[in-house]
């Protein structure tokens, strides 16, 4: 296999078909304004949108806090476990129009407890979604439960308390919600003890905030896998020390430029983490939100960064699988498809 052979002309066919996993994805962030809508008149729940089109017109954000306020506001039609089971099919089908042959969902099971919910409700829902995934689609895929770090270190811990009777439904727990003013050693405790009890970690850091943040998910909160980090590249130690752990970062393209985080994404940061060694990948984050889910980012990004060649293309497909929390038998087979795909002879 050598990618280098492979003209850049047919790099977005080679993008929508090479299989690849999805890292970062709030399955929250996957709600459609036709579904939103669909299950508030389903559910009786009153809408501050008079339409579909007034809402999505409303996808106009200046920063991380000005989406996290209306995406919080479309999860509230979300009552039912059919409600959580049929967002995540959603999910699952669009998922599988993309090559998306593995996704690691993130949720947010506080949203909902808070408006009387339980966790009991969010996780039947989402698990007898992945369940129908693997039977029905072939895709396989585990759930994240996301902290929300506006909330405090106490109510962490008590939806940790909710979720463990459930403790084998999902694999690991992260960290999201507005990260400026809300370091993630905020949460060193209670990430200290889903540590002990075998979960993996990870956590948003380097979206809006410093590369402190990022240092500080790694060293105190000692998290696998940073959420975005494309900030990582204001503090080259930080780089050296990301690129020598192969400590991977879910990327998420139009994401960063729909909050505003790069003004274009001729102006993303991609190609440096990558030439400079990290494990980088591509991700949709909240796809009904920012424009597109996982092929629509990896052929814009490399529409609009021409240096972006196949090589990369095939490291950040072999990325993802790398960054995953499946098993390595697992992870030999997908590279070996993976490979088989950027074949010349393919
Ligand atoms: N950042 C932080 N929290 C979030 C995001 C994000 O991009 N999406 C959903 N919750
Ligand atoms: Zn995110």
């Amino acid at each position: 296999m050598n990618p280098d052979t492979i003209p850049r002309d047919r790099l977005p066919a080679l993008l929508c078909t090479a299989p690849k996993a999805e890292l970062h994805i709030h399955i929250e962030g996957s709600l459609e304004p036709e579904l939103i809508f669909a299950l508030a008149q389903r559910n009786g729940v009153s809408l501050a949108y008079p339409s579909v089109d007034a809402l999505r017109a409303a996808y106009a954000f200046t920063d991380l806090q000005s989406f996290l306020d209306i995406y919080y506001a479309g999860a509230s039609v979300l009552l039912k476990a059919q409600d959580f089971e049929d967002m995540a099919m959603a999910y699952f089908h669009r998922a599988k129009t993309d090559h998306v042959v593995h996704a690691e969902l993130f949720f947010d099971p506080q949203t909902h407890t808070a408006r009387g919910v339980s966790f009991e409700t969010v996780i039947a829902g989402l698990s007898r979604a992945c369940e129908r995934a693997q039977n029905e689609l072939g895709i396989s895929s585990a759930l994240i439960l996301c902290f929300l770090r506006h909330l405090s270190e106490e109510e962490a811990f008590a939806t940790l308390e909710e979720a463990l009777p459930f403790r084998g439904q999902f694999i690991g727990v992260g960290l999201d919600s507005s990260e400026r003013g809300h370091p993630p050693e905020k949460f060193a405790r209670v990430f200290a003890r889903c540590r002990e009890l075998g979960l993996r970690l990870v956590a948003h850091a380097g979206e809006e905030g410093p590369p402190e943040y990022v240092w500080s998910a790694l060293d105190v909160l000692k998290v696998e896998r940073i959420d975005h980090g494309v900030r990582s590249v204001e503090d080259p130690l930080l780089m050296q020390r990301l690129a020598r752990d192969r400590v991977p970062l879910t990327v998420c393209p139009l994401s960063n430029v729909k909050l505003c985080v790069f003004k274009t994404l001729a102006e993303h940061n991609l190609p440096a983490l990558l030439d400079a060694g990290l494990c980088a990948t591509v991700n949709s984050d909240d796809p009904a939100y920012f424009g597109g889910y996982m092929n629509q980012n990896f052929v814009e990004v490399f529409d609009a960064l021409p240096q972006l060649t196949a090589r990369h293309a095939h490291q950040l497909m072999a990325n993802s699988f790398e960054a995953s929390f499946a098993s390595d038998a697992q992870k030999l087979q997908w590279r070996e498809a993976l490979d088989n795909v950027f074949s010349p002879t393919a």
